[in-house]
């Protein structure tokens, strides 16, 4: 695999405090450039505060940073013709239609009536608000606001995009669709930094991962890499005869292999799951039930969801609004 390592963001030891409140403090994180970063981060850690940092809405009290070639404190005139925002708020005007909106954006971004009008029929299209573009943004429904929202910053062909919570409050199937956008725009060449509550969307679209809390970076890396910071796997076993589940977690339990506890079985899907650390252990609880001759049918190994790596890096002290879908492992493990 070839990795990109220009980066089209830069942030070193970006601090931003308001009041008593220090909500950005000394945060550092790149962006490679035509990847996604997902910022994951509970309410109140400090997100928001930065995507508005990145995109020129506040000046940091103290750090730096680099956006698109541009520093968001010299060189912010220059930075907000190559950035694109979505707020976590909806920012259209609701008396304008979805296409007037769009429209006027282009022509605040200094399109000729001519482009305004052609990119602005070209998004409509895209996200699938042709049918309502003549109708004021008022009558839209939630989702719809969302989609007209992630069109408009667009409008300018971004080079870096910033989505903040873009799909909080969306039914799954209007999640789905705006995360495919997410998709086109990256494969298009767009540097996007994402910030979101929810584990199952960090797991769909970003390559890599930034936890923060209370203004501060408390874990990063890809999302296999987070995982396995958390430690443990989960061994999941299918016997070749369901009826033999009862006595396998016996003959595992009663065996007491070094590090092995926990170990469960799941009926319902007929599978044993046990918790492991290492792969010695994986060889010794299969070499150990295929001695006692239980036939094994299939094996696999699941990493533990985004939801348990949160808890395990925040230290259980905020829990994220996650989505109900999302985790690898099944619901009887990670209870
Ligand atoms: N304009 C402001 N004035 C005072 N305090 C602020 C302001 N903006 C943010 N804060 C505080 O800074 C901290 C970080 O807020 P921020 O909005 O960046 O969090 P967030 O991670 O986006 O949270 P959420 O998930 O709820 O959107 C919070 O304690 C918040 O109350
Ligand atoms: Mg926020």
């Amino acid at each position: 695999m070839t990795r990109i390592d220009k980066h089209a963001v830069e942030v070193r030891g970006l601090v931003k405090t308001f009041g008593d409140t220090k909500a950005l403090d000394g945060v550092d994180l790149d962006v490679r450039e035509g990847t996604v970063l997902g910022v994951l981060g509970p309410n109140g850690a400090g997100k928001t505060t930065l995507v508005r940092c990145l995109s020129t809405l506040i000046v940091p009290d103290a750090g730096h940073a680099v956006v698109a070639g541009c520093d968001v404190v010299r060189q912010p005139r220059q930075l907000r013709r190559r950035i694109g925002l979505t707020g976590q708020y909806a920012s259209v005007d609701e008396k304008l239609s979805g296409r007037e909106n769009l429209y006027m954006i282009g022509r605040l971004l200094d399109l000729s009536r001519k482009d305004a009008r052609v990119r602005a029929d070209e998004l409509l299209e895209r996200f699938s608000l042709t049918e309502a573009a003549k109708r004021p943004a008022a009558q839209y429904s939630g989702g719809m606001r969302r989609r007209l929202d992630l069109a408009a910053s667009m409008i300018g062909r971004p080079a870096v995009l910033y989505l903040d919570e873009p799909t909080t409050g969306l039914d799954p199937r209007t999640r789905g669709e705006v995360w495919d956008e997410v998709r086109r725009m990256v494969a298009e060449g767009a540097t996007v930094l994402l910030t979101t509550q929810y584990m199952e969307e960090a797991e769909q679209l970003a390559d890599e991962l930034t936890v923060i809390d209370r203004g501060r970076v408390i874990a990063g890396g890809t999302v296999e890499e987070l995982k396995s910071t958390v430690g443990g796997r989960t061994l999941v076993i299918r016997p070749g005869d369901p009826a033999h589940l009862p006595a396998m977690v016996r003959a595992v339990t009663e065996a007491g292999l070094d590090g092995v506890g926990g170990v469960q079985a799941v009926p319902d899907e007929g599978r044993l799951h046990v918790p492991i650390l290492t792969d010695e252990q994986l060889t010794s609880v299969v070499a150990l039930l295929a001695g006692r001759g239980f036939a094994i049918a299939h094996i696999a190994t699941h990493l533990p969801s985004l939801d348990e790596v949160f808890l395990a890096v925040t230290g259980g002290r905020t829990t994220p609004a996650a989505p109900a879908a999302g985790g690898t492992i099944p619901e009887e493990v990670a209870a």
